[in-house]
Formats: C-alpha cells, sequence, structure tokens
C-alpha cells in the first residue's frame, strides 16, 4: 500500500471538522491519510478531547499574548511539533490565528484553511454573520491554501449554500458547517493523491491519468 500522507490539525474550538476528518479516515474515505497529532492554542477545545478519544497525540500549545497571532518563540514550538510528528500538510480547522512567514517557510505550499464563506467575499471572523447582513442570497465553504494575507490564498474547493428567508445566523452556520464537513475531507484527498497543482493564484486538479505521468 502506498505511504500515508500525515497530516497535522490546528483547531482552536469544538473541532466538529476535524472530527469530520478522523471519522472519514475510520470509514475509509481518507484511504491515504493519517494525523500525526493535533494542537490548539486553547487549553479547552473540544477538539483536543476529540484527538484523545480517537487516540491521536494531542497538545495545547501556548500561543503567547497576542490574540490573533503566534508569538515568534511559540511559534517555533507549533512548527517543532508538527515536524517530530513527520507532519507533511498543515489543515486549520477553526483556527483563529493568523500564520506569519516563518510558519508559512516551514510548510510551504502545505496549508490548507477552512473558511465559512465563498472567498472572496467575507474573510475574517463571523463569516455567516457578514453574509447575512450583507444579503447575500447564496454563501457556502471554501478550503484554500494559506498564505500571508486573511484568507487570500489559492482556492481549492468551494460549494454552494442556498441562504433561505428564515436564516438566523446559526442555521446557515450549521448548513455551511455540513458542507465544510465534506469539502475539506475532498481537498485533504486530492493532495493526498497528489492531484493539486498550484498556478499562480489558481489550484488545477489533475485527473489519475495527468498525476500518473508527472
Ligand atoms: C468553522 O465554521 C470554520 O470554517 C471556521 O470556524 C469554524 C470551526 O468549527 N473558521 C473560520 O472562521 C476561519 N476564519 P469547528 O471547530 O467545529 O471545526
Amino acid at each position: 500500500m502506498a505511504k500515508k500522507l500525515i497530516i497535522g490539525v490546528l483547531a482552536s474550538g469544538r473541532g466538529t471538522n476535524l472530527q469530520a476528518i478522523i471519522d472519514n479516515i475510520k470509514s475509509g474515505k481518507l484511504p491515504n491519510v493519517e494525523i500525526g497529532c493535533v494542537i490548539s492554542d486553547n487549553p479547552d477545545a473540544k477538539a483536543l478531547e476529540r484527538a484523545r478519544r480517537a487516540g491521536i497525540p494531542a497538545y495545547y500549545i501556548y500561543p503567547g499574548k497576542k490574540r490573533t497571532v503566534l508569538d515568534p518563540e511559540q511559534e517555533e514550538k507549533y512548527i517543532e511539533t508538527l515536524k517530530k510528528h513527520g507532519v507533511e500538510l498543515v489543515c486549520l480547522a477553526g483556527f483563529m490565528r493568523i500564520l506569519k512567514k516563518k510558519f508559512l517557510d516551514a510548510f510551504p505550499n502545505r496549508i490548507m484553511n477552512i473558511h465559512p464563506a465563498l472567498l472572496p467575499a467575507f474573510p475574517g471572523l463571523n463569516a455567516q454573520k457578514q453574509a447575512l447582513e450583507y444579503g447575500v442570497k447564496v454563501s457556502g465553504a471554501t478550503v484554500h491554501f494559506v498564505d500571508e494575507g486573511i484568507d487570500t490564498g489559492p482556492i481549492i474547493l468551494q460549494e454552494a449554500v442556498k441562504v433561505e428567508e428564515d436564516d438566523t445566523v446559526e442555521t446557515l452556520a450549521d448548513r455551511i458547517l455540513k458542507v465544510e464537513h465534506k469539502i475539506y475531507s475532498e481537498a485533504i484527498r486530492l493532495f493526498a493523491e497528489g492531484r493539486l497543482k498550484i498556478e499562480g493564484r489558481r489550484v488545477r486538479i489533475l485527473s489519475g491519468d495527468e498525476v500518473d505521468k508527472t
């Protein structure tokens, strides 16, 4: 059997995206993937509990004093821990901090993020609330590679979700979340199969035949 892709998941909160990845690995939908470790910047993150329950090494690593970034020394600890577990792809799953150049350079074109809107619309925090307040009729979810901007990296997959007349932030967020759980695993599977090729801003999804020829 082909060598499995080792991913590391960074999560700040409840970890339903992490759970979907764990479940998809267990059920055989992500046959070429294993989770090397899970790291959180929040000691009470439910994501850590979910990882431990699945037998995955799980760490809380103090992020430093700033709210939106990792302190440089702490950032080094995140990188070291991921490398120690042989992580080849870093998956941000509700990780609420911006990664700086040093982190990006440690995993070039090997960091993905899931965002609860159709980027480039509604980047940053509270994307579902932004969408509802703006009045769009369609929103959705995006998986993208991470660059130095906020939710600006090359887009891998997107799926749209209809905004219903009686939606609240919660009902819209729930509908988007179901799509997130599906497309994040799809994007990871494509990466594991070597089928994602970044060409400038565009991510080309190669067919199986094209991969064989590379
Ligand atoms: C998800 O909706 C994810 O898209 C969002 O946080 C939630 C985490 O849920 N991420 C962002 O808004 C990043 N800008 P989860 O902890 O249950 O996976």
